[in-house]
């Protein structure tokens, strides 16, 4: 289906998906394509915006693409490195600057006959992170704002609806950037701010009915969000040809595969759990590596799921919680190609599955895909899951694994995870979970000495998972919840918690 767009062409900032993530808030929806990778530009096209970069456009291999396919034809707006490559190309001057410009700066002048600027405060404050400066603009250029050191810190062009600024309005501290991104999209392109989860439940849905007609669709469900929420949107369109399959692998939460399975089957979903935990405990029985675990679980998972799929007749799709930032990665802008990485969502299945592949969250943002699932009235108990690793409770015992030690890990998790819930903290992380380790300490309870094992618990605040904190749970929170492990778990007599951030550390231990 057709869908009004913006496109927006990436040269490799660590801001591009912020531009993106901001026009879609915009209920405008948007596409990042590499710079040296763009698509054909249809009538949906409403407007382009060039992005930043890490590289200067007077390096002689910067990259740099051919403006006569878009400029003068739809609006076009070049952020920062995207605002110098319209200047430097039409004949302006791109500099080192002298002083360096990195951080919070305030307008000083600003045109506001410009449509881009429409209702933007003469001294805003705006977010700079850059090493050259446009010296001089090209005939035809205007200057239509600067701030006290950077002269040129947005431009127009007479006679078309082209723009270049200096400074980065995706950025939170570019105060009035939204406003400004906007005047963009909204006034100069003209777009209708109609992309909403609800139009993109109706189009998505009636895109699925037309292709895959009265095709059957096999999908693995994992309890989390993209999977679940990828799942209602291809049942609203097939309905019961589509097959779902919840593996117990031995290494969920506790009872984790009961509850998931409920919750599928109360939103009609047609799901089969398999029981296969002791295939899974098999599979992994005296391994240690980290490594040779994940993989261990990965093989047995596509055996699982293979055997599962052939069950059914005539199965031709296989449904993928896929979700945009798996899709782009941002350009390695040296490398000779647009890093495009391929993902799936469920271990890697194989091709030999011969399946074709549906993934119809491909292009939505992590938030995006939650609001998504609201609107098909999945339960905030899915939703709001923190998220969980493929390979389970597996990497986070520390050494091999036995029933034995997923049952007391269960436990303690269970507990910490309940805690969390009961003092309103469960939100306020990002993700949580504890740890087996493979030792054993002394302690003593009643009269007597105990040499039992150590449990880490592990909360942390995070955006995307890339980078986190630990979370600085109340200590009151911490102390109740050691007590009431240590009194109700048999077998655990010692728990720390974890005070790492990562980088340098991981969230996962293994
Ligand atoms: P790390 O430990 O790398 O984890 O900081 C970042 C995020 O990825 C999850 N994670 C995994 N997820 N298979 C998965 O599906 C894995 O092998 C795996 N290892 C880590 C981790 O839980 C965190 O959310």
């Amino acid at each position: 289906m057709a869908t009004e767009q913006i496109l927006i062409l990436d040269f490799g900032s660590q801001y591009t998906q912020l531009i993106a993530r901001r026009v879609r808030e915009l209920n405008v929806y948007c596409e990042i394509h590499p710079y040296n990778n763009i698509p054909p530009i249809t009538p949906d096209v409403k407007g382009v915006i060039l992005s930043g970069s890490p590289c200067s456009v007077r390096d002689a291999d910067a990259p740099m693409i051919d403006l006569a396919a878009f400029r003068g034809q739809q609006p076009l707006l070049g952020v920062c490195y995207g605002a110098q490559m319209l200047a430097q190309t039409s004949g302006g001057q791109v500099q080192p600057s002298s002083i360096r410009e990195y951080g919070r700066a305030k307008l000083g002048t600003v045109d506001l006959a410009s449509p881009l600027l429409h209702g933007i405060d003469p001294h805003s404050q705006v977010w700079m992170s850059h090493g050259d400066t446009i010296m001089d603009i090209p005939e035809g250029f205007r200057v239509i704002a600067s701030t006290d050191t950077v002269r040129v810190a947005a431009f127009d062009v007479e006679g078309e609806p082209t723009f270049g600024i200096q400074f980065h309005p995706e950025v939170t501290h570019s105060l009035q950037g939204k406003q400004l991104l906007k005047n963009f999209v909204v006034d100069i392109c003209g777009c209708s701010q109609n992309w909403t989860s609800e139009s993109f439940v109706e189009s998505t849905v009636a895109a699925l009915k037309a292709k895959l007609g009265d095709g059957k669709v096999v999908m693995g469900l994992s309890g989390g969000v993209d999977s679940s929420v990828a799942a209602m949107l291809i049942h609203r369109a097939i309905g019961k040809n589509l097959y779902c399959i919840f593996v117990d692998n031995g290494l969920l939460r506790k009872d984790e595969f009961e509850q998931v399975l409920d919750s599928y089957q109360h939103l009609g979903l047609n799901v089969k759990g398999v029981d296969t935990k002791a295939r899974f405990y098999e599979a992994l029985a005296g391994l240690t590596d980290p490594e040779a675990k994940r993989k261990a679980i990965g093989k047995t998972f596509i055996d699982v799921f293979d055997h599962e799929a052939h069950l059914i007749e005539d199965v031709k799709w296989l449904g993928q919680g896929t979700i945009y930032p798996d899709v782009i990665e941002s350009v390695s802008v040296k490398g000779p190609s647009a890093t495009i990485k391929s993902h799936h969502n469920v271990g890697g299945l194989p091709d030999f599955m011969k399946l074709k592949v549906v993934e119809p969250l491909n292009t939505l943002f992590k938030d995006e895909v939650r609001a998504v699932g609201k609107t098909l009235g999945i339960p905030d108990a899915i939703l709001g899951r923190h998220p969980f690793p493929g390979p389970g409770l597996a990497i986070r015992i520390l050494g091999d694994i036995t029933a034995e030690k997923v049952a007391i890990l269960q436990e303690v998790d269970a507990l910490f995870i309940n805690g969390l819930k009961k003092y309103g903290l469960y939100d306020q992380v990002w993700q949580a979970g504890a740890m087996l380790l493979p030792i054993q300490s002394v302690g003593v309870m009643g009269d007597e000495r105990t040499y039992e094992r150590v449990v880490a618990l592990r909360a942390v605040t995070s955006v995307d998972g890339m980078t986190a904190d630990w979370a600085h749970l109340p200590y009151e929170f911490l102390a109740d919840i050691s007590n009431e492990i240590i009194n109700r778990v048999k077998g655990v007599n010692r728990v720390v918690y974890d005070i790492s951030s990562k980088p340098p550390a991981t969230i996962e231990w293994e």
